[in-house]
């Protein structure tokens, strides 16, 4: 497996790797979700072709600096596990090699991006969107694999491919749980005992709630479910239609419950389709 920390050896690199090349982005402290999502990229690359990882924390996605900084980057055991799974090449930049000090192109969505995790962390997508985009121009990749449990992602930049006639395929995984069914997230570790043995409640939640037949039923239901911990603290809590994201109060198209939960300063997505 090579390990590449800078792009301009990167595009070397690339010229050497057989086949087709399917690409994981990673902000790293992998997780058995990610992992699935580089069996999965092993899959469609097929025997002939390239599995490639980025694990890169990228700083303009984030509304925080702190955030950054505190952002978990267990660079040996990440590639340890990319080595186990038989990752071809690990692209794991500087933020300083990313990002010139004075850049001055963003990549924007404003219609998918606007509303749920876009409307509470203004300027995440937009960061999302832009170090895909170049993580796409750098690695030359064929096709690209994302996590559903990152939903709102998932769609922005697979409208982010359909309008900038982005050359690679989206292949989506589905989400990955505990057995508890707590959705995995490198956030998780973060949580203390006590609201780790609370936070499955948010999956069982969104789950009674999707059997009631009433749109305003169905979000109260959850809502009270979640509340009912002192543990939790609702980021947002919303039906939304699954194509436009935009909300709906009908169930006569396909439909999304998505939620966003604080456990102290822990913040964590999940969601259902009804
Ligand atoms: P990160 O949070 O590291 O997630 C990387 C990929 O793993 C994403 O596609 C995400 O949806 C997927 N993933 C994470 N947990 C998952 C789970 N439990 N089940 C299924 N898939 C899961 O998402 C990002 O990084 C960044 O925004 C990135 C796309 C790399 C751009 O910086």
């Amino acid at each position: 497996m090579k390990v590449v920390e800078s792009p301009a050896t990167l595009r070397q690199e690339i010229s050497t790797l057989p086949g087709k090349r399917v690409l994981v982005p990673t902000m790293g402290a992998l997780h058995e979700g990610h992992l699935q999502l580089i069996r999965l990229a092993r899959q469609t690359a097929g025997p002939h072709g390239s599995v490639i990882v980025s694990i890169f924390v990228n700083p303009i996605q984030f509304d925080r600096p702190s955030d950054v900084a505190a952002y978990p980057r267990p660079m040996d055991s990440d590639l340890a596990a990319c080595e186990n799974e038989g990752v071809d090449l690990v692209f794991a930049p500087q933020a300083s090699s990313m990002y010139h000090p004075d850049r001055s192109i963003t990549v924007s969505e404003s219609l998918l991006s606007s509303g749920l995790c876009g409307a509470t962390r203004p300027g995440h997508f937009d960061g999302v969107c832009t170090v895909v985009l170049k993580l796409f121009l750098l690695t030359g990749c064929h096709a690209a694999v994302f996590g559903e449990k990152d939903f709102q992602q998932l769609a922005v930049i697979r409208r982010m491919v359909r309008d900038l006639d982005v050359p690679v395929e989206i292949i989506p995984h589905p989400t990955v749980r505990e057995p508890d069914g707590l959705a995995m997230s490198s956030r998780n570790s973060r949580l203390s005992p006590e609201q780790r043995a609370d936070a499955p409640r948010i999956q069982q939640a969104l789950k009674n709630a999707a059997s009631l037949k009433n749109p305003a039923d169905i979000l109260a239901s959850a809502r009270n479910h979640i509340q009912t911990s002192p543990l939790t603290r609702i980021d947002y809590i919303e039906l939304i239609d699954a194509e436009t994201l935009q909300p709906t109060t009908t169930l006569s198209r396909p439909t999304i419950l998505a939620t966003a939960v604080f456990y102290n300063d822990v913040r964590l997505i999940d969601h259902i389709t009804l």
